[in-house]
């Protein structure tokens, strides 16, 4: 049987559905190695409980409902979900862009996430090109006053940054991991120069080696229609799953000898320390300890 997910992972909030998607009628779901059924109550509120071993069913599990996503933990997060300022910014398009299904543990599409030397090798012409290959020195650490991983004065040369880019730019990007499955990135807006453009991923591990993922972005962009933005991340996401479903291990190795880092890398070394200070060991390959 497979290890069971500990404590670390267990005391979060994680996203297990679009609210859109969540139907009338029971339908289940998985969280963590553990299965669950979600529904509406008579009142349309969502309701997650618990499968159990014996078929039957446990209490209602928590919930939270925010930024268009069902929100549940089958632990006892030790505080409310993070805060998304931006996100309540009036003028910003808000796009779910989908779930997509991927056979890979949960953090490395986290590590892939803040990775930036993958760019013109993966996402080629879109958010990299040869020759502009240099990941250029940026700085990374972990804040302890809200404990979070952020990378800052990250920059890359992007041929298409988002759809609303017209020509190649110099990218400033920031990134924030608010939790162990949990990331975020602001890049610069080309629409709006004071401003950046969010874009999140909201990971559920489904098993230790599959997961789904939930991509969302609050982007300043009059422009765009709805479908094409999707559309944009979408392609982009894809062209990162086939990278990810090809990683060996598929479990993260949290040894500091197991991967050889490079200076670029600096954010993912930062971001297996603090997985390893937590604790946590769903989608390692770490031995339970
Ligand atoms: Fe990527």
């Amino acid at each position: 049987m497979a290890r069971p997910a500990e404590k670390a992972s267990l005391d979060n909030w994680y996203v297990i559905d679009a609210l859109a998607d969540i139907p009338a009628g029971t339908r289940p779901n998985r969280l963590l190695g553990r299965d669950l059924v979600v529904f509406r109550d008579g009142e349309s509120v969502p309701v997650v409980r618990e499968r159990l071993a014996d078929g039957s069913l446990g209490e209602p599990l928590p919930i939270r409902q925010r930024w268009g996503y069902l929100w549940t933990t089958l632990g006892t997060p030790p505080r409310e979900l993070f805060d998304i300022p931006e996100a309540d910014e009036p003028d910003r398009r808000h796009v779910v862009c989908g779930a997509v299904a991927v056979r890979a543990s949960g953090l490395r599409i986290i590590e892939n996430f803040l990775d930036m030397a993958h760019f013109p090798f993966v996402h080629t012409d879109i958010l990299g090109a040869e020759p502009h290959t240099e990941v250029h020195h940026y700085t990374t650490e972990i804040r302890r006053d809200v404990d979070e991983v952020w990378a800052t004065n990250c920059e890359f040369f992007q041929p298409q940054a988002a759809l609303s880019a017209q020509g190649g730019i110099m990218t400033q990007y920031m990134y924030r991991v608010a939790a162990p499955f949990q990331t975020l990135l602001y890049k610069t807006c080309p629409a709006a120069a004071n401003r950046w453009d969010v874009i999140c991923l909201f990971v559920q591990p489904l098993d230790h080696d599959r997961c789904r993922a939930h991509p969302v972005m609050f982007i300043v962009d009059d422009e765009s229609t709805l479908t094409s933005m999707i559309h944009f991340q979408q392609l982009i996401f894809l062209q990162d799953r086939i990278i990810l479903e090809n990683q060996r291990p598929r479990l993260l190795p949290l040894e500091p000898r197991a991967e050889i880092p490079t200076r670029a890398d600096i954010s993912s070394v930062a971001y297996r320390r603090w997985l390893k200070e937590k604790g946590v060991t769903f989608g390692t390959a770490e031995r339970a300890a």
